[in-house]
């Protein structure tokens, strides 16, 4: 073997090993960009899918229990069962909503007048007109009652 050929051996070698490191660089970042890709619509497909909490139950007063079937009727289709929210509205049994945030009053008002969206990505809610004010109070007791089984309590803001 000549010098010359030994020289162009290397070369080629060495041309191989820079072609394989780009090769790798370029199969980690499409590696990463996937993974990446990926976190990204899990994400968005959890937003879609709207708040859901875990609701521990609570023993029921008996204004709580007449303020659950009201609920039903009335809230549940978008606050979900036992106001653990859906894809169409919030979970209530959420810090956000412990007393010393949202009092009575913004129960009764979003009953009457509806609420601008504020808080999460869902839109606004609707004026609930059919539910009379001692219907949200009875509502507001079955909240109240599985807020506190569920350790929500006043917090003063
Ligand atoms: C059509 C769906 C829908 C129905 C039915 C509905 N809600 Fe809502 N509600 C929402 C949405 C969405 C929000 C969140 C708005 C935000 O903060 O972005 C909300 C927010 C609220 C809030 C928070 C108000 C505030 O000041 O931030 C309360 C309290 C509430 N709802 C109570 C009720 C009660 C009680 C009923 C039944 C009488 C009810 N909702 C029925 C969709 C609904």
């Amino acid at each position: 073997m000549t010098k010359r050929t030994v020289k162009r051996q290397e070369q080629r070698r060495e041309l191989r090993r820079r072609k394989q490191l780009i090769l790798a660089g370029a199969l980690g970042l499409a590696a990463l960009v996937a993974v990446a890709l990926l976190a990204y619509f899990a994400m968005l497909e959890d937003e879609s899918a709207g708040v859901t909490v875990e609701v521990l139950p609570a023993e029921l007063s008996v204004e709580g229990q007449l303020g659950e079937a009201l609920f039903k009727v009335n809230c549940q289709a978008c606050h979900g069962p036992n106001a653990a929210g859906t894809k169409l509205g919030p979970p209530l049994i959420h810090d956000i909503y412990n007393p010393g945030h949202h009092s009575d009053e913004a129960f009764y008002l979003a009953a009457a007048t509806g609420v601008r969206q504020h808080h999460w990505p869902y839109g606004d809610m609707p004026a609930q007109p059919q539910v009379t004010r001692e219907d949200v109070t009875l509502i507001i007791r079955f909240v109240r009652e599985l807020q506190e089984a569920n350790g929500i309590v006043r917090k003063a803001y």
